[in-house]
């Protein structure tokens, strides 16, 4: 694990922001890892398995990055800025003005 520097004397709160960032740190790596394996395997069975691997890791992400949006402050806003949303990307960070996805409402748990 390469989790990097590590304060002494964290709070509980900043440990375990510190766990889910360097699990998600790891989750990360182990997506890169499968999909590069996929990317070069020519065995359909293997890459049938390695895909499911990679998408495997791409649930535990996703699930530590919720966790963040909602333990670790300023999460929350960089994602309701940038994510489920057409705009273009580079666009959202240069504008400075309220994230479009926030202005549209995220509409958490309204599939409409
Ligand atoms: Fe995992």
């Amino acid at each position: 694990m390469s989790s990097g520097f590590i304060e002494t004397g964290l709070s509980n709160q900043a440990s375990h922001i510190h766990r889910a960032l360097a699990s998600l740190q790891e989750e990360l790596e182990a997506i890169d890892s499968y999909h590069q394996r996929v990317d070069v395997s020519d065995d359909e069975s293997l890459k049938a398995i390695l895909v499911r691997n990679r998408d495997d890791e791409m649930e535990h992400a996703s699930m530590l990055m919720e966790w963040l949006r909602r333990a670790l402050p300023g999460f929350d806003l960089q994602l309701r800025k940038f994510l489920f949303t057409t705009d273009p990307i580079a666009a959202l960070a240069e504008g400075g003005g309220p994230p479009a996805a926030i202005e549209r409402g995220l509409g958490i748990g309204n599939l409409k």
